[in-house]
C-alpha cells in the first residue's frame, strides 16, 4: 500500500478515505492519531493490524462537537458535563458507559467507551467532514508516540492510506484519561489537563495506582493500555534520582561513545558526553512537548544507553514522569541512597 502524505489543504481527500473505510493519520494537539470511522468495525480492526496493537486494548473516539457524544454514550453524568464545559475542546479523554452503536472493536469488549474532543483545527475538520473517529496514537505498538508527521511516516509507511501533515504537536504527550464510569472518578493516565485542574473542577479524583507504579502480578489494569510496555526507545533508558551534583558525577563517568543524556538545560555547561535537552528543570510543559522526539532522536543517533533525570510529579510533570518511567521499564537508580 502506498501511503499518501497530505497537506492540511487536502482534508477533504482524507475525509473521503475515512468514509470509504480507510485509515488516516491526523495531527491532534497531543500526538498524531491513527483514525478510522468509529462506527465501522471493520475499518477499526485494521487500526489494530497496522499498529500491531493487542485487540484487548480499547481506542478513544474523537468528536468535533459535544452534540456527537449522544450517539456514543448511554449516560452523560453531571461531572462529565462540567469537565466537558471546562476542558473541551482539549487534551482530556473521558470514559463513560457506551451506547449500543459502538462496535466491539472500539471498546475491546468493555461496557465503556473513551471519548475526547480535540482542539486541533485539522482533526476537527476531518471529523466534521466524516464521522466520529476512533484513533489511538499513530505509532507502532510499544514505540514512542509520534509528535510529527515524519515520526508517523517512519513507523507507518506502507501500512496506512494517508498522513495529514499538520506540523509539530503542541502538548506532546497523550491526553489525560479519567473514568467517570466509577465513583469517585479515577485518573487512569495523566496528560495536559492536570490532576490539580480536575480536582479543582469536580472535587475528589482518585489517582489510579498504575499511574506511578508497575502493575502487580495478576492485577487487572483499569485501563488495558497500562499493562503493556510503552513508549520505549531501542536504547536502554534509565532514570536517575538524586542531587544535581551526583547526577553530573554519575553521567560524566559514562563516556563510552554509546551513551547519551536526556538533560535539563541547566546541566548543559557541565556535561562531558552527548546530550539531548528536554528544557529547563521546572518547565514541565516544554519537557512534555519534547520527550517523545528526544527518545526517537536517541535511537536515530544510534545510542545504546540513555540516562535521564527522574522528573518531578507536580502539574504536567506527572505525565512526563508516567511516560518516562514506562519508557525506562521502571528502572530507576537512587544516586544518593545512603543505605546501599
Ligand atoms: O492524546 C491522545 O489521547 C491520543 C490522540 C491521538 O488523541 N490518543 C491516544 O490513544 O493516546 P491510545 O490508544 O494510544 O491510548 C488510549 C488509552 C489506552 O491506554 C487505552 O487502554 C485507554 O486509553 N482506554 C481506551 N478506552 C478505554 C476504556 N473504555 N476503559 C479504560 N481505558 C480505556
Ligand atoms: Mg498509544
Amino acid at each position: 500500500m502506498q501511503t499518501l502524505m497530505l497537506s492540511t489543504e487536502e482534508i477533504d481527500k482524507a475525509a473521503q478515505i475515512i468514509r470509504e473505510g480507510g485509515l488516516v493519520a491526523m495531527p491532534t494537539e497531543t500526538v498524531y492519531g491513527l483514525a478510522a470511522d468509529a462506527y465501522n468495525g471493520k475499518a477499526v480492526a485494521n487500526i489494530f493490524r497496522a499498529k500491531g496493537r493487542p485487540m484487548d486494548n480499547p481506542l478513544i473516539v474523537h468528536i468535533a462537537d459535544i452534540s456527537q457524544i449522544y450517539g456514543l454514550v448511554r449516560e452523560f453524568p453531571e461531572k462529565a458535563r462540567i469537565l466537558a464545559d471546562k476542558f473541551w475542546p482539549g487534551p482530556l479523554t473521558m470514559i463513560l458507559p457506551k451506547s449500543e452503536r459502538i462496535p466491539d472493536e472500539v471498546s475491546a469488549g468493555l461496557d465503556t467507551v473513551a471519548v475526547r474532543c480535540p482542539s486541533d483545527p485539522y482533526a476537527r475538520k476531518l471529523i466534521s467532514l466524516s464521522s466520529p473517529l476512533a484513533a489511538p496514537s499513530a505509532n507502532l505498538s510499544g514505540s514512542p508516540s509520534p509528535t510529527t508527521a515524519h515520526h508517523v511516516f517512519s513507523d507507518m509507511n506502507g501500512r496506512i492510506d494517508a498522513i495529514i501533515d499538520g506540523g509539530e504537536c503542541d502538548v506532546g504527550v497523550e491526553s489525560t484519561v479519567i473514568t467517570l464510569a466509577v465513583q469517585p472518578p479515577r485518573l487512569l493516565r495523566p496528560g495536559g489537563i492536570t490532576l490539580e485542574q480536575l480536582r479543582g473542577a469536580i472535587g475528589e479524583v482518585v489517582l489510579d495506582d498504575a499511574v506511578l507504579n508497575p502493575l502487580k502480578s495478576g492485577e487487572r489494569a483499569a485501563s488495558p493500555g497500562m499493562k503493556y510496555k510503552h513508549y520505549a526507545p531501542q536504547a536502554e533508558l534509565t532514570l536517575l534520582k538524586g542531587s544535581e551534583e551526583s547526577f553530573l558525577k554519575f553521567v560524566n563517568g559514562m563516556k563510552d561513545g554509546k551513551t547519551a543524556v536526556l538533560c535539563y538545560d541547566e546541566d548543559i555547561p557541565r556535561l562531558e558526553l552527548p546530550f539531548i535537552p528536554l528544557g529547563r528543570a521546572m518547565d514541565h510543559d516544554v519537557q512534555a512537548s519534547r520527550l517523545f522526539s528526544a527518545l526517537r532522536e536517541a535511537d536515530d543517533k544510534g545510542f545504546k544507553r540513555v540516562y535521564a533525570h527522574c522528573p518531578h510529579t507536580d502539574g504536567v510533570g506527572l505525565a512526563v514522569y508516567n511516560r518516562m518511567i514506562r519508557a525506562a521499564g521502571f528502572k530507576v537508580i537512587e544516586l544518593d541512597d545512603k543505605t546501599s
